[in-house]
């Protein structure tokens, strides 16, 4: 009998300890009718209303920081849909009470403390193939402009400069290159990389990587050439193009040293982050030639201005805002893909429902977490968006919540008429390890 009521314990304490740190599941049904979906920095939610409306209500905060989400929203919200122009630190995700996942619209998901998202039991997935073609072929266009000056002879040409004779042309277009026989070398050779590395060999470049985390064989079977260390590849390129995720281990990748390492006059191009090149080293660097010329998507600081910062006297720079991810197509292709993750983690279980979870092996680590239970989603349920503002709520939805005529009274006096499921802050799960100090301490700069 005591061996019966030991054995009971112990059963008992293993499944304290598995539910200790997780959240509970996205409640749903009829006790719990309507979840709250919460899209923080944007306000556009029609292309998210459709895939959702029948399990969640969306809201948007249209905020840059969370000092700028209403608390309702932090209170409330399970799930919470960004594009990169918020970041969420430990302390940020700390303030949502009942998150359990984050899905970032887009592939990068550098502005989200996915590790200690995971130790607070909230999955972090992103949208990774949208934009792959968008931005590999805008990293074609910016290496094109560097070597054809496209962008520096259409200034030109606005600047009043006439090109008429042959030596006008020969000054116009001065430092214009042939690519045939150049070499780019790709760092990071993910979904973007090889994109650009299929691109530029149509274009006659010689292309070569570096990518330590990709098994061997890659090489082979895109017919590139690999480089075991950074600074092969840096010897050997005319051309430097990013394309590795931002991380604790390579912010300013490109610095002062690894610059010097290049080749004299070559060309650096970043569509990845602005965090892996230290603008001031490169800024010191085309000023005095060491590098040709330069064209960046991404900036340490964004939204990046001509008129500030160390870029700021930079000569042979070319600029775009963070926009090689955009196209009207990828950005609704994102965007439903969102949607759809969210609703799978509604409907489904997660972890393991979601399809592109990024912190998967986190969570696992934190909670040893268990597989959730489906929840039973209430057929009759419609959706409406509306807004938190900070300090003020207004609905934004045509038509109003449902069953509360225009919504606005209700959700003013802070009473929602549909109830969202409560959900509760469990107890944080033991860290399967301190984060790096440099990461933890790490200003995320807020992109794409
Ligand atoms: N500018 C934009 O609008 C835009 C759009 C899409 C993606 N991006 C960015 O482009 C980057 C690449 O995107 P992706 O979808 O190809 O990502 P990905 O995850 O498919 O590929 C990233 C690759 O970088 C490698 N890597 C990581 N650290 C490295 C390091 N220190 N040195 C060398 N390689 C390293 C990884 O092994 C991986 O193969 C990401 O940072 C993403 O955020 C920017």
């Amino acid at each position: 009998m005591a061996l019966m009521d030991k054995h009971k314990q112990v059963k008992r304490q293993r499944l304290d300890r598995i539910c200790e740190g997780i959240r509970p599941p996205i409640l749903n049904g009829p006790m719990h009718p309507r979840p709250l979906v919460a899209l923080l920095d944007g306000r556009d939610c029609t292309v998210e209303m459709p895939i959702l409306k029948d399990v969640a209500t969306v809201a948007f905060c249209d905020a840059q920081s969370t000092q700028e989400i209403h608390e309702k929203v932090l209170n409330e919200a399970v799930a919470a849909l960004l594009y990169h122009t918020i970041t969420l630190s430990r302390d940020d995700l700390e303030k949502f009470k009942g998150l359990r996942v984050i899905v970032r619209i887009g592939s990068g998901f550098d502005n989200v403390d996915v590790k200690a998202a995971a130790e607070l039991g909230i999955a972090v997935c992103n949208v990774p193939a949208a934009s792959v073609e968008e931005t590999a072929d805008t990293s074609l266009c910016l290496i094109l402009n560097l070597y054809r000056r496209v962008t520096w002879m259409h200034q030109a040409l606005r600047e009043g400069t006439r090109a008429s004779s042959v030596e006008q042309i020969r000054e116009v277009a001065g430092g214009a290159a042939r690519i045939r026989g150049e070499t780019l070398g790709i760092i990071g050779l993910g979904r973007v990389g090889q994109a650009v590395a299929l691109r530029a060999k149509a274009f006659g470049f010689g292309v070569i990587f570096y990518d330590p985390y990709l098994p061997d064989g890659v090489e082979r079977s895109l017919g590139l050439q690999r480089m075991a260390t950074l600074q092969d590849l840096l010897i050997h390129s005319d051309c430097v193009s990013l394309h590795c995720s931002l991380n604790e281990h390579n912010h300013h990748l490109i610095n002062d040293f690894t610059i010097k390492q290049m080749r004299q006059g070559a060309f650096l191009v970043n569509t990845s982050r602005g965090g892996l090149v230290d603008e001031k080293a490169l800024a010191q660097a085309l000023k005095e030639g060491r590098i040709r010329g330069a064209a960046l998507d991404v900036h340490e600081a964004e939204p990046f201005s001509f008129s500030t910062g160390p870029l700021k006297d930079a000569p042979n720079l070319i600029c775009t805002p963070h926009t090689a991810w955009y196209s009207e197509q990828a950005s609704v292709e994102a965007r439903e893909e969102a949607a759809r993750e969210v609703r799978r983690a509604i409907t489904g279980r997660i972890p393991d429902s979601l399809k592109n979870c990024v912190n998967k092996e986190y969570l696992m680590a934190a909670s040893q977490w268990p597989s959730m239970e489906t929840a039973t989603v209430h057929p009759e349920l419609n959706g409406a968006t509306y807004r938190f503002p900070p300090g003020l709520i207004g609905v934004a939805a045509a038509g109003g919540l449902p069953g509360t005529g225009t919504g606005v009274d209700s959700l003013v006096t802070g009473t929602l008429a549909h109830g969202i499921a409560p959900v509760t802050h469990p107890p944080h799960a033991p860290s399967p390890g301190q984060p790096a100090k440099a990461e933890a301490d790490r200003d995320i700069p807020s992109d794409q």
